[in-house]
């Protein structure tokens, strides 16, 4: 097939796109596709229209390209593209929204909040709004960004000024949410719409003190288990709400689950990605690997189901 991939874009999460698109577009040459890699930004655009291809493969992550809008461009270009449509992009980039999704359809979620900067007056009261609100630890991190940018857990007072600062660089809305200790662990779906299946988990486990955008993608940063170990009830019911939070967003072809598990021994759902990373250093591949799925058959995997 004649594949576009588009990759990089101009998101905080540039650097973790090109390393995706990298790894997108040596899998479809070695499943011996036709493959054009397109470094995306707004400038590109006649390249887009251009396009003369079967299918775009987008290795992008968060604003601008995880979040509906190159989808709905595609759309009205009439490319074919790999995965998640406008709407459930969009769902799933907006943490508020879908999280209120999910608590209304018994999927648990941390206690939280937003607050739009233009709603305030300044920093100081969306601050003031918090401490009322919360009591420490919290989470404060950007509505709309990935790869955990912007995210500051909360420990001490002193820390919530400078943590709404830095989630105001990425977006105009922070998010904050209850501190929930305990695993983390996330959960691959993959199939076409009503016929997902969920893939084995993941528990990942940090060198840092959390998984922050080093333990991310420094190789060894972090240590994947996978299968997860966890006891088997508590696994089908994670595989089954991630399914679920998939389904209700509208999620197409793939997308990956996170959840922390807490002390009470209960799934509390984080996020759902609908371009989760497939760089060397991520999730998704590891756990296709058990299934015996290499990277390339699942690249190869997506682009079949897209293709249905
Ligand atoms: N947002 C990053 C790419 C992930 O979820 O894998
Ligand atoms: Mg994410």
């Amino acid at each position: 097939m004649k594949i576009a991939v588009l990759y990089g874009g101009t998101s905080g999460e540039r650097e973790v796109s090109l390393s995706t698109g990298k790894g997108i577009i040596k899998a479809l040459k070695n499943k011996g596709h036709d493959v054009t890699g397109i470094d995306f930004n707004p400038e590109k655009l006649d390249e887009i229209l251009q396009l003369n291809v079967d299918l775009v493969f987008l290795g992008l992550h968060g604003k601008h390209g995880e979040d509906g809008k190159v989808q709905g461009l595609l759309d009205m270009l009439e490319i074919p593209y790999v995965g998640s449509g406008v709407l459930a992009s969009a769902l799933a980039m907006d943490k508020s929204k879908s999280k209120q999704i999910f608590a209304n359809n018994g999927i648990l979620t941390a206690k939280s909040k937003s607050f739009h900067q233009d709603h305030y007056k300044d920093q100081n009261e969306i601050a003031s709004q918090i401490r009322s609100a919360f009591t420490l630890p919290f989470v404060i991190k950007p509505n709309q960004e990935g790869s955990t940018l912007g995210l500051t857990i909360v420990k001490k007072e002193e820390q919530i000024k400078p943590a709404i600062e830095k989630a105001l660089l990425s977006d105009p809305v922070v998010l904050v949410e209850d501190y929930i200790s305990g695993r983390e662990v996330t959960v691959p779906v993959v199939g076409s719409q009503g016929n997902e299946k969920a893939l084995p988990i993941i528990e990942i486990i940090p060198k840092n003190d959390y998984y922050d955008f080093d333990s991310k993608y420094q190789p060894g940063g972090s240590e994947h288990i996978v299968p997860a170990n966890i006891e088997q009830a508590l696994t089908v019911r994670l595989q089954a709400e991630a399914i679920q939070a998939h389904q209700l967003l509208g999620c197409n072809v793939y997308s990956r689950v996170d959840f922390i598990i807490n002390e009470e021994q209960e799934p509390i759902i984080l996020e759902v990605n609908t371009l989760p990373g497939m760089t060397p250093t991520s999730l998704f591949p590891d756990s296709a690997q058990i299934i015996g799925w290499s990277y390339d058959d699942l690249i190869e995997q997506f682009v079949m189901l897209s293709c249905e």
